[in-house]
């Protein structure tokens, strides 16, 4: 793996679209994705689940006997869809047919553990608008005559979907095909490639990446909300509603956001941030050996579990 480029490469990827998965019970996935903050409807069958005041599509669940990731969906550059086709064409990586339970929308592929990939030339859609959070920290003095707690928790849901970390069994092959095939770049990593961050150009640390596993699966997928006082709300509403503890209040040391992490009914994970990293070309990867966490409570011992099925993808 190369540390330290200055060279980049063309970024086609410009974010992540929607992450889907395969679960037993559209009934109960509802239920918690509400709870989590977003809001739901039915699409051609499957579940679909929204940021509220975004409108793009952020998860889509297809009922199926076992959990399982499903797809992973993004969005390209615009005029970047030739160069796109040129480059699957030259990785011999060929076009297929979208998977049942998915539109038909873009262009289709697998990535090297199989899972199907859309890629879609349409741009991200704008999060949803939120007040400039003013604050008292260090030595900033930003607010004056305003009573922080009287509007700290106005806004508090999640805004856009920003990251998604897949299991993986092979991480090298998956990071090369993601940065010189379809042009994510990389961030950092931790312990070699224990775990992998990837970035579509200027805006946030991460987007994408892989934690090393025996098999591949889905690890979590992350949503911005306003403020870390959101973060710690959608904890307390998800433990008002009787959900489990996840993990968290923390911030993490790769990326730097502020997170809470909620179980999902199947054995992963679903994660609120707030603050993370912004990067440009600027930017330089490398290699740390450091916990996840810069401080809190340490992450559960399931945490890294990869509870999916081995997958026939
Ligand atoms: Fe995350």
């Amino acid at each position: 793996m190369q540390f330290g480029w200055t060279v980049k490469g063309e970024a086609v990827i410009s974010g992540l679209h929607h992450y889907a998965l395969e679960v037993p019970d559209l009934a109960v996935a509802e239920g918690f994705l509400q709870d989590f903050g977003l809001e739901t409807g039915e699409k051609d069958g499957s579940l679909v689940a929204h940021c509220p005041g975004r409108d793009q599509e952020q998860v889509r669940l297809v009922e199926a006997p076992d959990k399982r990731l499903h797809h992973v969906a993004f969005t390209l550059h615009p005029g970047t869809l030739d160069p796109v086709r040129e480059a699957l064409d030259r990785a011999g990586t060929p076009v297929i047919e979208p998977p049942a339970g998915a539109t038909e929308d873009g262009l289709w592929i697998r990535d090297p553990d199989g899972t199907p990939v859309q890629l879609l030339d349409q741009p991200q859609a704008s999060a949803r608008p939120v007040a400039e959070v003013l604050v008292n920290m260090g030595g900033t003095q930003q607010r004056v005559n305003v009573a922080q707690w009287t509007v700290a928790t106005q806004d508090v849901l999640p805004r856009r979907l920003g990251h998604s970390l897949l299991f993986t069994a092979q991480p090298g092959p998956m990071t090369d095909f993601y940065t010189r095939v379809l042009g994510l770049r990389l961030s950092d990593t931790i312990h070699h490639d224990r775990v992998t961050f990837l970035n579509a150009g200027a805006g946030d640390h991460h987007v994408f990446g892989f934690i090393a596993s025996s098999h591949r699966g889905f690890h979590h997928a992350s949503f911005e909300v306003p403020s870390i006082d959101a973060i710690a709300v959608g904890a307390d509403r998800m433990r008002a509603r009787g959900r489990p503890e996840g993990w968290g209040l923390g911030r993490h040391t790769i990326g730097s956001n502020f997170f809470h992490y909620s179980p999902d009914p199947w054995g992963s994970w679903i994660e609120w941030f707030s603050d993370i990293d912004q990067i440009d070309d600027c930017w330089v990867a490398n290699d740390w050996e450091v916990p996840p966490h810069l401080w809190g409570v340490p992450p559960p011992e399931t945490f890294l579990a990869n509870q999916e099925p081995g997958s026939p993808a």
